[in-house]
């Protein structure tokens, strides 16, 4: 390790980080949405800002990455010597749409600052990492001359959509992404201002549901008691899908699920827990039960399944008139964990939506691409030299945690790199609210998340298998 680089990088980055947040605010002013029925030109406007942020930062061979009828990734490197390491650095930089926007403080694409905190959507997931890499890299580049270990960065465009092309992506550009390790910036840390490891993830399956009676909806008076209600007829669907505790009830679901090793049970066991921390957190309602019987939070978040209706529809608050819908429609998700089928939940879930619709009715049910659960073992030098990075870059021990959210990426990458390590560790923390109104990110904390990485770099090339 050569300390006078790591310094003058550290040196860098402490009178840049203004500027680093700038870009990172003009990132979070193009609405990079990714799902469908949303314009996918501000993707691809964000996909060409992220590309000229990586240039700026002074990668080399910078380009677009098309993936035919998806939206474009970025892609850059600094690969100078064939006797080093390569660690490939990925965040994704587009987002979630933005929720109720009378709910927002300030305007979701208007980057806002309060109390060391910025807001606006994706300013954390995931845009905060997409900076993270960059000024990392810049940090060496601009000061040094040169990165200690070689650097690939991958920046998806559709990862909260399910990296649907993300397959077709890395086959059509193995040797491009080739590497020794990978680090996934898009993770949370346990707390403000502690440092984590994310060790598992859980996968994720999603349906959407169409139920339907009737050719156009009636008046409910004139024609109501001999006709199905659509809506009750989902809702009976969907009541069957959990028990009386909120656990998932559809036979077999569960079959699967591993049982938590002694390790990983200790290392959740030696996590603090404080329920009125946690419910203020998770913004739970005072009188409102945490439901899913015995067991910690976390286990339940991170190592077993879990169902949620993402959203229902049928007529509309404002047009809530005294009639029987035609139909009803409802999208569903089921968190995986190890070792649950894809597929195999998938139909689990589809025969027993269908078992249960009553009256005859019309099911129409459509899958989305599903999301494979990933965990790692943290012993091994790579995970010792992201703790002293992280311990470096925070001031504090980091926490080794589980996650509960999905990232397609995680394991189709080690997958198809022949299982090389894999270190998450992103800058979110649990006000960061994202997916949700008012998302944020603790600056402070992104700050250290910087350090760290720069830290990373200069340990890495000590590690040469
Ligand atoms: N950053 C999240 C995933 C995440 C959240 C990881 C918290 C660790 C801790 C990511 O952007 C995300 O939201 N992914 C989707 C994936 C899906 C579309 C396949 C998710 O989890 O819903
Ligand atoms: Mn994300």
């Amino acid at each position: 390790m050569d300390d006078n680089n790591l310094i003058a990088a550290l040196g860098h980055f402490k009178s840049h980080a203004p500027d680093h947040i700038d870009q990172l605010k003009d990132l979070v002013r193009i609405p990079s949405i990714s799902f469908p029925g949303f314009d996918a030109a501000p993707v691809r406007k964000s996909a060409e800002a992220v590309a000229t942020i990586l240039a700026k930062s002074g990668l080399k061979d910078v380009r677009i990455l098309e993936t035919g009828a998806g939206h474009p990734s970025v892609f850059g490197q600094w690969a100078d010597d064939p006797e080093k390491p390569t660690i490939l650095l990925y965040a994704h930089h587009d987002v979630q749409p933005v929720g109720r926007e009378v709910l927002w403080t300030t305007p979701p694409f208007e980057p806002s600052e309060r109390d060391g905190r910025l807001y606006g959507r994706g300013v954390s997931d995931d845009k905060a990492g997409v900076m993270m890499h960059a000024a990392a890299i810049m940090s060496y580049l601009a000061s040094v001359g040169r990165l200690p270990v070689n650097v690939k960065v991958l920046i998806e465009g559709e990862e909260e959509v399910g990296s649907t092309n993300l397959d077709k992506l890395l086959q059509g550009n193995r040797e491009l992404f080739s590497a020794n390790v990978v680090l996934i910036a898009d993770s949370e840390n346990f707390d403000s201002g502690v440092p984590s490891l994310t060790a598992s993830l859980r996968g994720i399956v999603t349906v959407t549901i169409e139920v339907r009676s009737l050719s156009s909806s009636v008046h409910s008076g004139t024609w109501g008691g001999p006709l199905p209600d659509p809506v009750l007829a989902l809702a009976k669907m969907l009541s069957g899908l959990v028990d009386d505790q909120g656990n998932p009830a559809i036979p077999g679901i569960s079959d699967k699920v591993r049982l938590l090793s002694p390790a990983e049970r200790a290392s959740i066991n030696i996590l603090p827990f404080n329920e009125v921390l946690y419910r203020k957190q998770s913004n739970i309602l005072t009188g409102v039960q945490i439901i899913g019987g015995e067991g910690s939070v976390y286990e339940k978040m991170w190592y077993r399944p879990s169902i949620a209706v993402n959203a229902i529809e049928a007529s509309s608050r404002r047009q809530a008139a005294n009639i029987i819908n035609d139909s009803a429609w409802a999208r569903v998700g089921i968190r995986i964990v190890p070792d649950m089928d894809p597929q195999e939940t998938l139909d689990l879930l589809k025969n027993h939506l269908i078992r249960h619709a009553p009256w005859g009715v019309e099911v129409k049910i459509e899958q989305e691409s599903p999301s494979r659960w990933w965990r790692t073992d943290t012993n091994g030098p790579i995970f010792e030299a992201a703790r002293i990075a992280l311990e470096k870059g925070y001031g504090k021990k980091p926490a080794v945690v589980g996650a509960g959210g999905s990232i397609p990426f995680v394991q189709t990458i080690t997958e198809a790199l022949g299982g090389i390590p894999a270190l998450l560790f992103g800058v979110g923390d649990p006000y960061t609210a994202a997916h949700s109104e008012n998302e944020s990110l603790l600056i402070s904390d992104w700050e250290s998340a910087c350090r760290s990485l720069i830290h990373l770099f200069a340990v890495l090339p000590d590690l040469k298998n």
